[in-house]
C-alpha cells in the first residue's frame, strides 16, 4: 500500500486543487454561492462553518458526487470536469464522507480494498487483499480485526475503516468530512499523527470539523463558510479561535460551566444498577440521581453503546444483582416498555438507528409523541404543527420547513431533529425522565452545541436523570457532575467533577 504516499512534493506554487466560483442550489435554497477554494500540496486546510453552511455540498462537488450549477475545478492548473466519483478518484481525489460508506456484511479488509481487489488468475487474491489492508491499518495503528464482518463495529471504528478505504486509493488530495465526530481522544490523536505524515509526503488534506481545538492545533489554513459563502480564508497563525467561531455562528460562544451540582435530594435514585453484564461489559455499580448529569467515558467500542441500549430496552443484559430503573425492578423488556416508564435514548449512529428515512423533519420529530398529540386516535394537527415549529425555532434547525425530507438536511441538523424527538415527548415532564444520550452532539456545530448543553442541563434541573456517553471528553467535562470510566471491559472509577480533565480521563480509560 506504499502507493498511497507517493504524492509529489507540496512546494509547487500552484495548488493541487483549485475550485472557483462554485454555486449550488437545491430548489429555492442556495447551498453555495461563488465559493473559491484552493487546496495546496503539503498542507492541511480546515473547512469550517455552522450546520448547513455548505461544507459537505462543496466536498460532494469537488469529488464528482454532485454537479455544481456554476464554477470550475482545476487540478494542477488543468481544468477538469468530473462526471462521477470514479473520475475524481482516478485524478487523485479521495474522500471519507461525513456519512460512513462501509458495507456492513463485508469484512474490514474487503471494505478497505473495495474496487481495488488484487487479482490472481482472474480471481480475487484473498491473501494479498488481507495483507494490503492490514499493512495500511498497521501504519495507522488500528486494532480492528479486519477479517471480521463490519456489522459489529462501532461508528467510530467504521469511520476509521472509511478513512483507510480512502487512503487505499493512493490519493494526492485527501478530503475528510468530520472524521473525528465519533472518535475518542486517543483515536483522534492517532489520526493526526498519521495525517501529519501524509502531509509531509506532499498530500493536500482538506479537513472538516466542528472541533475548533483540532482545527487550531493541526491545520495550516482555515476557510470559513457562512450560509454558502466564503467569509474567511487565511493562515491559522493569523487568526484566533474566537474570531473564527464568531464568523461561523455570528456571535461569541462563552465558556459556560453547565454543571449545577444542585442534585435533587433523592432517596431512591431512578438509575441504580449493580452486578449487571451487557455483552462483554461489566457494570459492578452505577447510579444516577435526579438532577444529575452522569458521564460514561471509554475508548471506541468499549461497550457504552450496548449499556445505554440495554437500559433503553433495545439490547439484552444479564445477571444483574440489582436493577432500579425509572420504577422498574428489572431491565425493560422492550423499547416500548422503557418509553412507558419515561426512559428515552438518543442513539448514536443516527442514520442507522434514529432517522426515519422517507419521513419529513416534522414527522421525525413527532414519532415519539404521537400519543401526546392525538385525541381519540386522531392527530391534533394544530398541536402537532405548533410543537414542530417551536422545536425547529428552539434548536435552530436549518430546513426549508417541517415538510422537508429528513435526509436533505445537513448532518448536524439531522442530529438536532433526533434530539428534538424526545424534547417533544418529554414536554414539561422532565422530572420523571431518564435520559440516555449516546454521543448526542455528533456533528453539531459549536453554537448549537452550547444550546443543546443548556437544554440537557435544564432538563436535569427540572429533575431528569441524565446518563451520557460521549466520544468527546471535553463534552463530558463541560457537562457532567461525575464520569464513570470504562477500562478492561469494566465500569470502574467514577471521577468526580472537581477532578475531571482530559488527561485524567485518558489515563482512566486506557
Ligand atoms: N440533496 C439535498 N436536497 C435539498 N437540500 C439539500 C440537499 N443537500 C444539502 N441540502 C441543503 O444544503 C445546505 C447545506 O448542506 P450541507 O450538508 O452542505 O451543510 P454542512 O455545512 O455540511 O453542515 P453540517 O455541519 O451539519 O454537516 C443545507 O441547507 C441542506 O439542507
Ligand atoms: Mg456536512
Amino acid at each position: 500500500m506504499s502507493d498511497c504516499v507517493t504524492a509529489p512534493s507540496g512546494s509547487d506554487a500552484k495548488p493541487l486543487l483549485q475550485a472557483s466560483g462554485i454555486a449550488k442550489s437545491f430548489g429555492g435554497n442556495r447551498a453555495l454561492s461563488g465559493v473559491d477554494l484552493a487546496v495546496p500540496g503539503g498542507e492541511m486546510l480546515a473547512l469550517v462553518g455552522a450546520n448547513g453552511a455548505g461544507k459537505s455540498t462543496l466536498v460532494k462537488i469537488v469529488c464528482g458526487a454532485m454537479m455544481p450549477d456554476a464554477g470550475t475545478l482545476e487540478l494542477g492548473g488543468q481544468t477538469v470536469q468530473f462526471r462521477d466519483v470514479g473520475d475524481a478518484m482516478a485524478a487523485g481525489i479521495a474522500v471519507a464522507h461525513q456519512q460512513v460508506a462501509i458495507i456492513r456484511p463485508l469484512t474490514g479488509a474487503e471494505n478497505i480494498m473495495l474496487g481495488r481487489e488484487p487479482l490472481r488468475g482472474g480471481l480475487i487474491d484473498r491473501r494479498a487483499l488481507a495483507a494490503s489492508a492490514q499493512a495500511l491499518a498497521d501504519r495507522f495503528g488500528v486494532g480492528i480485526d479486519l477479517s471480521l464482518e463490519c456489522d459489529g463495529l462501532s461508528l467510530g471504528e467504521l469511520k476509521i475503516l472509511d478513512i483507510l478505504k480512502a487512503l487505499a486509493t493512493g490519493p494526492r488530495i485527501l478530503i475528510l468530512d468530520e472524521p473525528t465526530a465519533s472518535l475518542t481522544l486517543a483515536e483522534t490523536q492517532r489520526l493526526f499523527v498519521f495525517l501529519a505524515d501524509l502531509k509531509r509526503r506532499g498530500l493536500g488534506i482538506l479537513f472538516i470539523s466542528h472541533h475548533m481545538n483540532e482545527v487550531f492545533a493541526q491545520c495550516d489554513r482555515v476557510v470559513v463558510l457562512k450560509d454558502g459563502r466564503k467569509v474567511h480564508d487565511g493562515p491559522i497563525a493569523e487568526t484566533t479561535l474566537q474570531a473564527v467561531v464568531r464568523l461561523m455562528v455570528g456571535r461569541a460562544i462563552e465558556e459556560t460551566d453547565w454543571t449545577s451540582h444542585a442534585t435533587v435530594a433523592d432517596a431512591t435514585p431512578p438509575v441504580s444498577l449493580a452486578g449487571l453484564r451487557v455483552g462483554p461489559l461489566d457494570v459492578p455499580e452505577l447510579t444516577v440521581r435526579r438532577g444529575e448529569v452522569v458521564g460514561i467515558a471509554g475508548v471506541l467500542g468499549a461497550g457504552q453503546t450496548d449499556l445505554l441500549e440495554c437500559l433503553a430496552g433495545a439490547a439484552p443484559g444479564r445477571a444483574a444483582r440489582r436493577v432500579r430503573l425509572a420504577g422498574l425492578e428489572r431491565l425493560p423488556g422492550s423499547v416500548a416498555e422503557a418509553l412507558d416508564h419515561g426512559i428515552y435514548l438518543v442513539a448514536d449512529d443516527r442514520l442507522r438507528k434514529a432517522v426515519f428515512r422517507g419521513l419529513s423533519v416534522g414527522e421525525n420529530m413527532l414519532t415519539g409523541s404521537l400519543a401526546q398529540i392525538s385525541h381519540r386516535g386522531f392527530v391534533r394537527s394544530g398541536v402537532a404543527q405548533s410543537t414542530v415549529r417551536d422545536l425547529i425555532a428552539r434548536l435552530r434547525v436549518k430546513c426549508s420547513g417541517p415538510h422537508q425530507d429528513m435526509l436533505q438536511l445537513s448532518g448536524g441538523n439531522q442530529q438536532k431533529v433526533v434530539f428534538a424527538r424526545w424534547l417533544a415527548r418529554i414536554g414539561g415532564a422532565a422530572d420523571s425522565a431518564v435520559l440516555l444520550l449516546d454521543n448526542p452532539t455528533e456533528g453539531v456545530d459549536v453554537g448549537s452545541k452550547a444550546e443543546l448543553y443548556a437544554l440537557i442541563r435544564e432538563m436535569a434541573r427540572q429533575g431528569a436523570a441524565v446518563l451520557i456517553a460521549s466520544a468527546e471528553f471535553s463534552e463530558l467535562i463541560a457537562l457532567c457532575d461525575r464520569v464513570y470510566c470504562i477500562a478492561h471491559h469494566r465500569i470502574g472509577t467514577c471521577v468526580p467533577r472537581a477532578e475531571l480533565s482530559e488527561d485524567r480521563l485518558l489515563l482512566e480509560v486506557n
